[in-house]
């Protein structure tokens, strides 16, 4: 592999300006990364090659007026207008105006720049401009991987992607360590030592932008439904369960509490009960997964491996086409990527 695995950031939120921080924090340490290195790969070898947003507050700026006080080889990157197909988010409308381009102006304008990848990091519920961006990758002929919980990924998009030597990576991001993961990673547990659950719920409540946008009740529903989802594929039996966002808190700011309440059996099926709660940083918590899936991605593009979409995709998204137990994905991910 040569050259730098190059990003079009869509959507210069909490997790992209995380990320432009990563890059710079992670030129001189290791520290806080899950793993230093993938397929050979550090986070030296990234690069972003344009930023894109359709808020005009942002459009036009420079990343290094978004992410203040901190030193970026990005600073300088100017934001692009993308593309919006849907109702703008409230907070955008509160703003100001939306700045957008033409689909054809963005497909132009991320064929002069060729990314490797085109990150998928827009607001929540907004389903119709995340199924564009996907198009317009395709048609720039770039990787496409999407963290929202939009579906991008179906048989018919995969094939066309990798008929062109191209991935899409979706739909989703499982946070490293988010409620979603440590819910799953519970029951695994749970499961591993022949604990069986019966009942169980999962009340996500933050602070951040993305959370407020995920209170409209369509995006709730989605998100609720992925998660619940993800979850049951962990307990060898069926359970009762409600996972999703239930509460949106400015006082939080970037960070998510998740509530957890299970109620399992043991022998003679006397009871088990857990009543817990898990705060964690949102923006943070969602880097390491796609900085390690992009570079694994990345090296599969190179040999030309598209079956290790599976792999990536159960280890890196909520809502993959193949769904794997968290254990199995871990460790089929280091399997094939560590070295
Ligand atoms: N741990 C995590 O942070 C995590 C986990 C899972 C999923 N995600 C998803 O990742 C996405 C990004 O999260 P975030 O916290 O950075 O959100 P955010 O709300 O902070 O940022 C979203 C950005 O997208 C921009 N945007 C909205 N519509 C756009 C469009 N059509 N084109 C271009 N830009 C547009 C907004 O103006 C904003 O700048 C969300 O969809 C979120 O649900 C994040």
């Amino acid at each position: 592999m040569t050259g730098k695995i190059s990003l079009a950031l869509i959507g210069v939120g909490n997790v992209a300006t995380t990320l432009v921080k990563g890059f710079e924090f992670y030129k001189n340490s290791t520290q806080g990364l899950w793993h230093p290195k993938i397929a050979g790969l550090t986070l030296n070898d990234f690069t972003i090659s344009a930023v894109y947003d359709i808020d005009a507050s942002k459009v036009g700026k420079k990343i290094g007026d978004i992410v203040k006080n901190h030193k970026s080889d990005f600073g300088n990157l100017t934001i692009q207008p993308g593309i919006a197909e849907d109702t703008a988010p409230s907070h955008i409308a509160q703003n100001g105006q939306v700045k957008s381009a033409s689909y054809d102006e963005f497909v132009n304008a991320l064929k002069n720049v060729k990314p490797d990848f085109v990150v998928n990091l827009i607001s929540s519920g907004m389903e119709k401009s995340s199924e564009k961006y996907a198009k317009a990758a395709l048609d720039a002929g770039c990787s496409f991987f999407n963290a929202t919980a939009a579906h991008t990924v179906t048989d018919q998009t995969r094939k066309a992607f990798e008929s062109k030597g191209i991935m899409i990576l979706g739909d989703d991001l499982m946070s490293q360590f988010g409620g979603t993961a440590f819910h799953r990673g519970m029951i695994d547990f749970m499961a591993s030592r022949g604990i069986f659950l019966r009942k169980a719920y999962q009340l996500d409540v933050g602070g951040n932008q993305d959370t407020q946008n995920t209170m409209a009740e369509e995006t709730r529903e989605r998100k609720r439904q992925i998660k619940t989802q993800s979850i049951a594929i962990e307990s060898p039996i069926p359970f009762q369960s409600t996972a999703g966002t239930t509460e949106y808190a400015e006082q939080l700011g970037d960070s998510r509490v998740s509530y957890y309440w299970m109620e399992a059996g043991g022998f003679l099926n006397s009871p088990v009960e857990l009543d817990l709660s898990l705060r964690t940083n949102d923006s943070t918590n969602g880097c390491n997964v796609i900085v390690d899936s992009i570079r694994a991605a990345k090296k599969s593009l190179s040999s030309k491996d598209f079956a290790k979409v599976d792999i990536i995709s159960a280890y890196a998204f909520k809502n993959p086409t193949k769904k794997m137990h968290i254990r199995e994905c871990i460790k089929a991910f280091e399997d094939s990527f560590l070295n």
